[in-house]
């Protein structure tokens, strides 16, 4: 009985060797793909090391801009950025929060100067963005890390988000990676040296339902950091997206690291010791877009091989209705708890 199929096979490459040669071919083709594919993936992801930060002017004077500076991913991409030898410009809101991280890098790294600037990215004030553009005057600029970045208080419909909201995320997660990388951008090309880092998010590679303006937003950053990276290949400028899937910060209210979910010391190790390398992302749909961090390299290429968006837009329209749920009934707690 178990034979049978075996036979069949054995009976249809006879009657038919031509096609069952051709179906053979095929199939080994396919295999032989996702193999090399597996290898450049784990390859890259856990054996080659990325383009040294020296390139872009690391101990040389050259500066590093780091957009959200004073808390989670982008407090982090100031302290590991100081550390391999840049000076450092921290952007955010928070002045207060601003000085004493600055403070605690000078502290740390004596060889580092950090300036601060505050600004409100959510009120899209062009006076605002000139007063911006006056404080990078003079300085030679080598990175560039656009990590500011709004999501939704909480999982909802698109016609039940708050407006202020929908317009926030635009601005903070759209307009100021344009703008800042406005003011940037062309003295990069006039040194022909930079890096622009795009911190994006798996809700940007998977359509997300009920968080549908975050998540194009997020989607609009991998394809415009594509069409970029292609415009200024030629003067040296490095351009990627970054891929994230969740780290523990305040932005994903997770507080404790897991596999999965890596703190943002550890995840900023992996993009800066990566750059230039797209791990996960390197047979995904839009180049220059990278996934670093070893477990969501991991996660991006399996999504990838399974190729169903489907199946992942319903699991997480799923998975955020339940967030919804239970973020309403904490609500509900709290308010009777008043
Ligand atoms: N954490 C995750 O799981 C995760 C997953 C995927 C992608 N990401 C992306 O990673 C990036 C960083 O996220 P995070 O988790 O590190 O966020 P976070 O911990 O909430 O930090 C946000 C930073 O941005 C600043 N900021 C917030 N609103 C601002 C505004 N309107 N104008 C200027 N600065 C503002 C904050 O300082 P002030 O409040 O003082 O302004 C803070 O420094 C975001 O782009 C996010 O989308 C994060």
């Amino acid at each position: 009985m178990l034979n049978l199929p075996l036979q069949q096979f054995k009976a249809f490459s006879e009657d038919q060797p031509w096609l069952s040669l051709f179906f053979f071919a095929v199939g080994s083709l396919s295999i032989a793909r996702v193999v090399y594919q597996s290898v450049v993936v784990l390859f890259q992801t856990f054996v080659v090391p990325g383009t040294s930060l020296n390139r872009y002017g690391a101990r040389k004077g050259a500066w590093a801009v780091v957009t959200g500076a004073s808390d989670g991913i982008g407090k982090e991409f100031s302290f590991q950025l100081a550390k391999a030898g840049f000076n450092v410009l921290l952007v955010a809101r928070n002045p207060e929060l601003l000085k004493s991280t600055a403070q605690d890098i000078e502290q740390k790294y004596s060889s580092v100067s950090t300036k601060v600037h505050s600004i409100d990215f959510s009120k899209d004030d062009e006076a605002a963005y000139s007063g911006f553009a006056a404080a990078l005057n003079g300085l030679d600029i080598g990175v560039l890390v656009n990590n500011v970045g709004k999501s939704h208080n909480m999982p909802a419909n698109f016609v039940e988000t708050p407006r202020d909201e929908i317009k926030d995320i635009v601005s903070i997660n759209v307009n100021a990676t344009l703008r800042v990388t406005y003011e940037i951008l062309p003295g990069m090309v006039q040194r022909k040296r930079g890096l622009i880092l795009n911190i994006g998010s798996f809700a940007g590679a998977i359509p997300s339902p009920m968080l549908a303006t975050y998540s194009g937003t997020k989607a609009f950053l991998a394809t415009w950091t594509s069409a970029l990276a292609e415009e200024v290949k030629k003067d040296n400028v490095t351009v990627e997206h970054v891929n994230t899937y969740f780290v523990v910060s305040k932005l994903s209210k997770i507080r404790k690291p897991s596999l999965f979910i890596p703190t943002p010391a550890s995840y900023v190790r992996a993009v800066l010791s990566k750059i230039g390398l797209a791990c996960g992302a390197a047979f995904g749909p839009i180049p220059s877009t990278s996934t670093p961090f070893w477990a969501h390299a991991l996660m991006h290429y399996g999504i990838t091989l399974i190729n169903s968006p489907k199946l992942f837009i319903d699991y997480t329209h799923g998975l955020h209705k339940d967030i919804r749920r239970r973020a309403l009934k904490k609500l509900e707690r709290e308010a009777k708890a008043q």
